[in-house]
């Protein structure tokens, strides 16, 4: 095993980083089960955290080569509550297993670009796979979020 120290949500976390493990599997480990293990090979998006504020799939990096800042869905849910709620009222899950993930994408995908078009928004998401909504319902919670903050008083 090999002790990594990580920054997760803004607070330090010791991981066993063994050689080649991901970083999926060593955030749950640590408790952090907000990403979720779907397809395991970079290709469905349940795994979504951010590195640096940049979206990633998480099983597909080697917890022993990430150096920056972790975010996972558990914090975006702090600093964005805007999108879960957007979700929810938008019916934008149905099982949920891919929201942590998809809520995670849009928040990166908001901060890059604050008034995306409804295309943008789309093919902004098109990383994350949903077996349930057929994504009308989520690229409505997403431009809802950007419409709503585009017309909050600054
Ligand atoms: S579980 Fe990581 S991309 Fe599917
Ligand atoms: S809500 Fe079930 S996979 Fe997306």
């Amino acid at each position: 095993m090999t002790r990594r120290r990580l920054s997760v949500d803004g607070q330090p976390v010791e991981v066993d980083a063994a050689l080649g493990e991901s970083l999926l599997s060593v955030l749950r480990s640590a408790g952090r089960t907000a990403p979720k293990l779907a397809c395991g090979r970079g290709e469905c998006g349940a795994c979504t955290v951010q590195i640096d504020g940049r979206p990633v799939m998480s099983c597909a990096i080697l917890a022993a080569t990430v150096t920056g800042d972790v975010v996972t869905a558990e914090s975006v849910a702090r600093t964005s509550p805007d999108l879960g709620e957007a979700f929810a009222d938008n019916i934008a899950f149905q099982c949920g297993f891919c929201t942590p993930g998809q809520i995670v994408r849009a928040d990166a995908l908001l901060r890059d670009n604050p008034c995306p078009s409804r295309a943008e928004v789309a093919q902004g998401m098109i990383g994350n796979v949903c077996r349930c909504t057929g994504y009308v319902q989520i690229v409505d919670a997403v431009c809802d979020v950007a419409r709503q903050r585009e017309a909050a008083p600054q």
